[in-house]
């Protein structure tokens, strides 16, 4: 049984697999009458949506609900309610605050178990983070990637994806809100050795992609006054962008906070990818959910 916590979940070859399922025309309904379980315990526009929309391209039925409607450990254990949503569903996504949550449900062993975003990491988004690259570009190896800001889940996961992929990064961060030594110590285990750097500038100068996310993730908001302080030097606006390399793409994994880490010219301008980015979230969560149905233990009963 394969479970994608994060994108070291998968090897390189297989990585390149799931972007291939990813944009197979007419997949098969490998969920024709079965379900998906979608469990947040954190708000979601795109996650929610795509996923959703993923399981029914695949012929199956989503069932969406939040965290408090089952009490995790509060109500029934997680490893109990793990239990629970295997006798309905073929996979179970979760989006969760603390990452352990998604191991303890994977550790269960009863069905494939999706990581929606954590703490920690947010697989699913570096999946359509390299679709669209590979999209814009023509292809991943070779290719700069600068991500500017917070080295949080999603850097993370863009990290490894990008290491496994052959293209470089160069992560800038307000000294404090880089990766920590235990976070290098799990990238270096699988192959990823990003350049950190505090100066935006030098990390966008000639990159082929420019990267951001929020400077405040979900269930940091108390930190919210001092994180727009620190991070107010990291915005991306068209001034660092246009030191990127000629025909540089911009992606943001969004919800984007227009006028703190990044500008309206940005958003909106020219090398902007954040739709087709947010799009490729359901062609991602489509070729993940093929691949681990394809004939790596998912449930068919
Ligand atoms: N990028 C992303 O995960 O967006 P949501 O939080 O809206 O799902
Ligand atoms: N880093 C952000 C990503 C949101 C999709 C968060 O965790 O809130």
């Amino acid at each position: 049984m394969r479970h994608f916590l994060e994108i070291d979940d998968l090897d390189a070859v297989e990585l390149a697999e799931v972007l291939d399922l990813a944009t197979l025309e007419g997949p098969p309904k490998v969920l024709a009458g079965r379900g998906v379980s979608l469990l947040f315990e954190k708000p979601s526009a795109r996650t929610r949506h795509s996923s959703e929309m993923a399981v029914v391209q695949l012929g199956g039925h989503p069932v969406y609900f939040a965290g408090s409607e089952v009490g995790l450990d509060v109500r029934e254990s997680v490893e109990d309610v793990t239990r629970t949503l295997a006798q309905y569903h073929a996979v179970l996504g979760a989006r969760v605050f603390d990452h352990g949550v998604v191991e303890r449900m994977a550790a269960v062993g009863v069905a494939p178990v999706v990581n929606l975003l954590s703490d920690r990491a947010h697989p699913c988004q570096a999946l359509a983070d390299l679709l669209t690259i590979r999209q814009s570009l023509g292809g991943l190896e070779g290719r700069t990637v600068a991500y500017v800001g917070d080295a949080n889940n999603v850097a993370r996961s863009l990290a490894i994806a990008a290491a496994r992929s052959g293209m470089a990064l160069r992560v800038a961060s307000p000294e404090g809100y880089g990766f920590e030594p235990a976070d290098l110590a799990r990238l270096d285990a699988t192959g990823a050795r990003p350049e950190l750097l505090e100066d935006p500038d030098r990390a966008v100068a000639g990159a082929d992609v420019v990267y951001t996310d929020t400077w405040v993730s979900m269930g940091q908001e108390e930190q919210t006054a001092v994180r727009r302080e620190l991070f107010e030097p990291y915005r991306i606006d068209g001034a660092r962008l246009a030191k990127a390399a000629p025909g540089a793409i911009f992606l943001h994994c969004l919800p984007a906070h227009r006028g703190d880490e990044v500008t309206d010219d940005v958003m909106d301008g020219a090398a902007s990818r954040v739709w087709p980015q947010a799009r490729n979230r359901m062609h991602a969560a489509r070729g993940l959910l093929l691949f681990l149905l394809a004939d790596h233990g998912g449930r068919r009963d």
